[in-house]
């Protein structure tokens, strides 16, 4: 039995694996549709959701499995004081398999240590979301054709932004990958990455304060929305939550190539007048974070069709 608490959690062959299964299922959905009967997937998503809680649900109902579970902590026992790992305990004699969503870094790790069924963390605080990372993979390798030689651009909530955390660790495995990373000074990468990941490998990367002046130059730009949840006050969020915003002026400047991403959800971050750009990518990635959460729940749980 395995669990996912990072993208890192994979190797680069594993993962390599999985986006050709996702592949396979995008060209042949029909194939997959009845692989996972009988068996159940829980999402137990103690902190608001729609992408990952839903494509989750999608990707096991897509594989003819059935799903069950809670989508916020108030509908769900931990308001009467549960612990995740007496919850954990119990969904596993209910599911074959757990995606689990938490405000505490850390929480699905503790589920996984007493759990009898796979557990997927679907995101765990500012800390990580290794499915919206390998939602990303797929979406640049289908994009993009490659992972090897890309200029990437994070732009906006980058301290408390955890799809950034998780995307800069797995993209430091691929050779002469270069990040610019644009944020305000308070919302800056965390230290133990800018050290323990960027410097560590000897990655080349720029921090600046201005998109402009360096969205010339990317292959692939990552926007994030500045999460309101995670201020510890109202007035610096109010101070920086529009601290970027792309719109058509801003993608004149960019490459007819570069791909704008983004995990979703937007708030102000991308204007709408964006979306009708053919660079803008941030809605397919999301369809296709279902075929890789279909491709990942199959090889959680061992099951073959090919
Ligand atoms: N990208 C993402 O995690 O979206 P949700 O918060 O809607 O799941």
């Amino acid at each position: 039995m395995r669990h996912i608490m990072d993208a890192l959690d994979l190797s680069p062959e594993e993962l390599d694996d999985l986006i050709c299964l996702a592949k396979r299922i995008i060209d042949n959905p029909e194939k997959y549709s009845e692989c996972c009967k009988g068996k159940k997937l829980a999402t137990c998503f103690y902190e608001p959701s729609t992408r990952t809680r839903l494509s989750f649900e999608a990707a096991m109902l897509n594989l003819g499995g059935s799903v069950l579970g809670f989508s916020s902590a108030d509908s769900s026992s931990a308001a009467k004081g549960e612990s995740v790992s007496d919850t954990i305990r119990v969904i596993s004699s209910y599911a074959d398999i757990c995606a689990m969503r938490h405000p505490k870094e850390g929480a699905p790790l503790v589920a996984s240590m007493h759990s009898r069924i796979p557990v997927i963390n679907a995101g765990d605080g500012g800390h990580n979301h290794p499915t919206q990372t390998l939602t990303d993979l797929l979406t640049i390798n289908i994009l993009k054709g490659r992972f090897d030689n890309l200029k990437i651009g994070f732009c906006g909530d980058l301290k408390f932004g955890r799809t950034v955390h998780s995307l800069i660790n797995a993209m430091v495995r691929y050779e002469n990958v270069e990040f610019v990373l644009i944020s305000p000074p308070e919302l800056r990468i965390p230290d133990y990455l800018r050290k323990g990941t960027l410097d560590a490998n000897n990655i080349k990367y720029t921090e600046v304060s201005d998109l402009d002046s360096v969205i010339g130059d990317m292959d692939l730009l990552y926007m994030t929305r500045v999460q309101r949840e995670r201020f510890f006050n109202e007035e610096d969020y109010i101070r920086l939550k529009d601290s970027f915003i792309l719109d058509a002026a801003k993608m004149a400047l960019a490459r007819e190539d570069m791909l704008v991403l983004h995990p979703l959800p937007r708030v102000n971050e991308i204007s709408t007048e964006v979306d009708e750009d053919p660079r803008a990518v941030y809605f397919k990635q999301a369809q296709y974070g279902v075929y890789i959460r279909m491709a990942l729940i199959m090889t959680l749980l061992g099951i073959k069709v090919d």
